[in-house]
């Protein structure tokens, strides 16, 4: 039997893909380059990690310096000095106070890396009782089971319904169409929902619970942006129970919201952030668990010689994703990317909005540079509009991603009112041909 089709490709129709692969086999700047020989704008910066475009030379060059100088470095006990420096850089564009950087290899192991530190400094507190953790309904935070269980994307959790992690809860989600159909940017309606937080505090008793996990725009699920106040009020009620709040940053972070990250965007400073993505622009692998000093602190007692928190990565800080790191953050500030995303904002807001009228389109939903919008299914069949409208962007030369039957924007943070033209306009000729 041929080996050919050995890939089992993650989050994928993995029998339609093969019966016509797309085979990306080259990318520069903001376009990729297919096994066809086709050059494709990308529309959504990688998997929303590229944000400062692809082959960056001052990444490439970093990345082909450090793994001929030092490949791979011992992680535990023992470290490497682009760890140490990169965790120094992140720390200095983290919200204040929130000083120490544990490293992982991806989003999901942030998720569940945060969720254990949560844990773990309630334990070393002296409330050791704390253990019930609060996701949010439509949240994504990876797929390991930590992250699975606080997340509440139901196609994600069906088959492993039954081994997810005990003592989980979730706030009902954040949207409305009735309530916040078209809005602009964040929704005038909906602070009050971060009040669920206060209905379980009630169920479960406050002192049970832990940590509260929300994606400060929720991504994956096809784009809800936080209503006006609802972030702070979370902050609030945490704040009044003793209840740490992590912010799953994966996608936020780093420009996408024209700000170092959605907590400054929004002005609400969580206990943790999580990110990945576009800590490397998406060039070698790598996550980062930014912890508040006060989190940290808790957990540095007991002999000095006692590992503190028995949990890490064989790869955690792992020299070529630091070096990554490090060249990556140097260009944001460089090229002032998120103040250039900032300013590409209303120009996106705008094209994306401009598809209102069209026919099949339910809702469209944005924030700095992420936007969504929502098609009607076609009865029966939901996904496959969403999913025929990706195949034929990808024909005409433009990448989009669908989640079902949301499409998602996620472009380069330093685009340019062209390209983005050429990304609606392609979405606009695909909606009209789809039925
Ligand atoms: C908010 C959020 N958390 C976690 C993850 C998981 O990241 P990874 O795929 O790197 O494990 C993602 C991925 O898209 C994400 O959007």
């Amino acid at each position: 039997m041929s080996h050919d089709q050995a890939f089992w490709l993650p989050f994928t129709a993995n029998r339609a893909f093969w019966k016509s692969p797309r085979v990306i086999t080259g990318a520069r700047g903001h376009y990729y380059t297919t096994d066809d020989g086709r050059q494709l704008l990308d529309g959504f910066s990688g998997l929303w990690t590229c944000g400062l475009g692809h082959c960056h030379p001052k990444i490439v060059a970093a990345v082909q310096e450090q793994v001929a100088t030092l490949d791979y470095a011992m992680g535990f006990q023992v470290t490497n000095d682009k760890a140490i420096a990169l965790a120094r850089e992140v720390a200095a564009l983290a919200p204040a106070g929130m000083g120490k950087v544990f490293f992982t290899n991806s989003g999901s192991e942030s998720a569940d890396t945060a969720l254990k530190i949560a844990l773990a400094y309630h334990r070393a507190r002296g409330e050791g009782q704390r253990t019930r953790l609060i996701g949010r309904e439509r949240g994504y935070h990876g797929v390991n089971f930590g992250g699975l269980s606080v997340g509440g994307i139901p196609g994600n959790r069906k088959v492993f319904s039954a081994t997810l992690l005990p003592g989980v809860d979730h706030l009902r989600h954040t949207y409305s169409a009735a309530d916040m159909a078209f809005s602009k940017g964040q929704p005038a309606w909906g602070a009050q929902l971060a009040d669920d937080l206060e209905r379980l505090c009630a169920l479960h008793d406050a002192s049970n619970i832990a940590a509260v996990i929300v994606e400060p725009v929720a991504g994956s699920t096809g784009i809800l942006v936080p209503p006006i106040g609802y972030l702070q009020r979370l902050r609030e009620i945490c704040d009044r129970h003793g209840i740490l709040l992590i912010f799953d940053e994966v996608i936020t972070a780093f420009g996408r919201v024209g700000a170092p990250f959605a907590a400054a965007r929004f002005g609400v400073t969580p206990d943790i952030i999580t990110t990945a993505k576009g800590l490397t622009n998406g060039v070698v692998p790598m996550g980062a668990v930014i912890v508040r000093d006060g989190v940290y602190d808790a957990l540095m007692q007991g002999p000095e010689h006692v590992v503190e928190l028995f949990h890490g990565y064989t790869y955690s800080g792992h020299p070529l994703a630091a070096a990554a790191g490090l060249a990556t953050l140097a260009a944001y500030c460089e090229e002032d990317s998120f103040a250039r995303a900032r300013a590409v904002e209303p120009i996106f807001e705008e094209m994306i909005h401009s598809l209102r009228e069209e026919a099949k389109v339910v809702d469209i939903r944005n924030v700095g540079l992420m936007g969504g919008i929502e098609l009607a299914p076609r009865p029966g069949a939901v996904g496959a509009r969403g999913f025929e409208v990706f195949l034929k962007c990808f024909e005409a030369g433009v990448v989009i991603r669908n989640g079902g039957d949301v499409l998602q924007f996620s472009p380069f943070l330093d685009s340019t009112p062209d390209e983005l033209g050429r990304i609606f306009d392609t979405v606009r000729q695909a909606l009209r041909t789809v039925t």
